[in-house]
């Protein structure tokens, strides 16, 4: 009888590589591995490793424009950054990895679906929930979950099965896509303890930036970044180019106590520069084309679609209304914000929107004033009404 197919999930790092070898061993079936490219991965020598470990078949995907187009940039309109820290990389990049593998799964005709997340995480909830939505029938793997090694025992098994660990297993954990860098555990368990300078890797020591501060022009169209200084760019180059800019000034760097979905409190550090340059510019153009009351409901909103992205609810009914909802807001957010990235800051200094909200002539104080000062006093008789009234009555309140 031919062997079952198990689809998995593949990074190149050590737990998947092990996956490889114990979903082979433990069920007895054939290891098609998927890597998928969502920015940072050098996808050849991933595939050549997958090969090596003995995977019947090394399957890419380019992922990136759809990353940046269908989940960044709606989490951008959004304003969804989780507890007001993180700009949710890897929580954005989970459900489009899980689409991925569903997709790959009926094509190469996969009994089941593995992956490599541990089961303390949010990353393992993100990617069954988000699978078991686009296929409800399908089966998931996750060894790291099954298996409970500690690092010692892993390192064991991989030495055993001769699996070399990659030299760039740090005592961190990571996870890495276009949208930024998450980083945890070793020295970063203590929220106390400042985060070693080696954590960082797309970020800049603030005595390593430039003395001069960088000035960068982003023009947005409808709430989607289109310009920088001037200059078009795709979506994936954009946002290349901003991580490039920003993390040479040292921004981007978010140290962030979470609560996580699994009710763990866990620090994670994140560089996320093209994210927080990105969500600081659009946010201050909302403040110029945005009404005071949807700029308020927007709040609201974002906070729910963060949570809705961070918890795995990608693929569902609630998220797309909410993006219904955030689309609509987004239709005058067009015009250009310049900021200022100078020795970690990231300061906007200016912005201008061609049909924003903002009057000079209601606004200033100089000649040329059209606001109607005397209708003021009409205003406040009428809105102070109910406070006066409250207080003929109970002066002990006020
Ligand atoms: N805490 C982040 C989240 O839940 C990142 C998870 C992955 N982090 C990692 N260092 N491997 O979205």
């Amino acid at each position: 009888m031919p062997k079952d197919t198990i689809l998995l999930a593949y990074s190149g790092g050590l737990d998947t590589s092990v996956c490889v070898k114990w979903l082979q061993e433990k069920h007895n079936a054939n290891v098609v591995t998927l890597t998928i490219d969502l920015g940072m991965v050098d996808m050849a020598p991933i595939r050549q490793r997958a090969l090596d470990i003995g995977a019947a078949d090394a399957l890419t995907v380019d992922g990136r424009e759809e990353f940046v187009k269908n989940y960044v940039f709606p989490a951008l309109q959004a304003g969804a950054v989780y507890e007001e820290q993180y700009p949710l990389a890897t929580a954005l990049g989970r459900p489009l990895i899980a689409k991925y593998m569903v997709e790959a799964a009926h094509r190469v005709n996969a009994v089941a679906i593995a992956h490599g997340c541990t089961g303390k995480g949010n990353d393992q909830v993100r990617m069954d929930v988000s699978a078991g939505a686009l296929d409800p029938n399908v089966k998931v793997i996750a060894p790291v979950r099954e298996w409970g090694w500690n690092r010692e025992e892993e390192l064991e098994y991989a030495a055993a099965h001769g699996i070399e660990v990659p030299p760039s297993n740090s005592s961190y954990s990571t996870d890495e896509n276009l949208w930024g860098r998450s980083i945890e555990a070793g020295e970063l368990e203590d929220p106390w303890a400042e985060p070693p300078e080696d954590a960082y890797l797309w970020t800049k020591a603030i005595a390593e930036t430039p003395d001069d501060p960088t000035y960068v022009e982003i023009s947005f169209q409808g709430g989607i970044p289109t310009l920088i200084d001037g200059e078009e760019m795709g979506a994936v180059q954009l946002v290349e180019h901003l991580n490039d800019l920003a993390g040479r000034n040292g921004v981007g760097r978010i140290d962030h106590v979470e609560n996580r979905l699994v009710g763990i409190k866990s620090r994670e550090i994140y560089e996320s520069p093209a994210g927080v340059v990105l969500h600081a510019a659009h946010k201050s153009l909302e403040t110029l084309t945005l009404s005071k009351d949807q700029a308020r409901m927007k709040t609201i909103v974002a906070q729910e679609y963060s949570d809705v992205v961070y918890n795995g609810l990608w693929f569902t009914a609630h998220r797309r209304d909410l993006t219904s909802y955030v689309a609509s807001t987004q239709r005058h957010v067009t015009g250009d914000v310049r900021l200022r990235l100078h020795k970690g800051n990231c300061t906007v200094v200016g912005r201008k929107a061609p049909k924003g909200l903002y009057s000079h002539s209601l606004a200033t104080y100089d000649r040329g004033d059209v606001f109607d000062h005397r209708a003021s006093e009409g205003f406040i008789s009428i809105y102070g009404l109910p406070v006066r009234t409250q207080a003929a009555q109970h002066p002990e309140d006020a």
